[in-house]
């Protein structure tokens, strides 16, 4: 059997997914192991999720006006020498650079609360409101140098009802993301999801859309 896979969840809030994926992990449904969380906030919950599950963790803040690159060439080096082969972004609200993603090819993921290309960055649940989409959802993908632009895996999607506000759409939204984020990082552990030439495979085939997990 392979060796499980190592990787590190990256945050920088309250950390549920990080929790969805320990969870799943710790319950074999991911063939592989947290080996480092790293947050850029001192005071980010989920730090204490990671503590609870014993997997270690490291803050490292990025300071206003501090040296990016060095910061990053720091993360990365923190990854490699904990033999990290997947990153998975879990609310890490830092936008890494482009000298980052390129020396992970194929190896970020992300999630995002939004059925992407719709809404990239910030608010999007109030900006679905305000828009009137009729559906409304979130998405795992693969990240590339552009924000919120890399090749989608699997999206969560639900009809958004009439009296839908901010606040319930963000639940059902982190409610889907629980179960869709741990799915692809499980496709991901078990060598059934690669990303060749910008194209998402999944069993060997390509994906030519995301996979859509639907809900009532
Ligand atoms: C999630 O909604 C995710 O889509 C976005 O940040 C939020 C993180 O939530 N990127 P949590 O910290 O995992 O609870």
């Amino acid at each position: 059997m392979a060796e499980p896979l190592r990787f590190a969840v990256l945050i920088s809030g309250r950390g549920s997914n990080l929790l969805a994926l320990a969870t799943a992990a710790a319950a074999g449904r991911i063939a592989g192991q947290i080996v480092l969380v790293i947050s850029d906030q001192p005071q980010a919950g989920g730090l204490d999720h990671a503590r609870r599950f014993g997997i270690p963790t490291a803050v490292r803040p990025l300071a206003r006006g501090s040296d990016r690159a060095a910061w990053s060439r720091e993360l990365d080096a923190l990854l490699r020498a904990h033999g990290v082969e997947l990153i998975v972004l879990a609310g890490f609200m830092r936008i890494l650079d482009p000298d980052f993603v390129g020396r992970w090819p194929g190896r970020i993921l992300n999630i995002h609360p939004s059925l992407l290309p719709r809404h990239r960055g910030l608010h999007t649940h109030r900006r679905v409101l305000e828009a009137g989409d009729p559906v409304h959802g979130c998405t795992v993908h693969f990240v590339s140098p552009e924000l919120d632009a890399g090749p989608a895996v699997i999206q969560g999607r639900f009809a958004v009802q009439p009296d839908a506000t901010e606040e319930s759409l963000t639940a059902r939204v982190q409610q889907l993301e629980h179960i869709i984020y741990p799915r692809a990082v499980g496709w991901f552990a078990g060598g059934r999801l690669t990303l060749v030439d910008s194209v998402v495979q999944l069993d060997g085939r390509p994906l030519p859309a995301p996979v859509i997990e639907d809900s009532a």
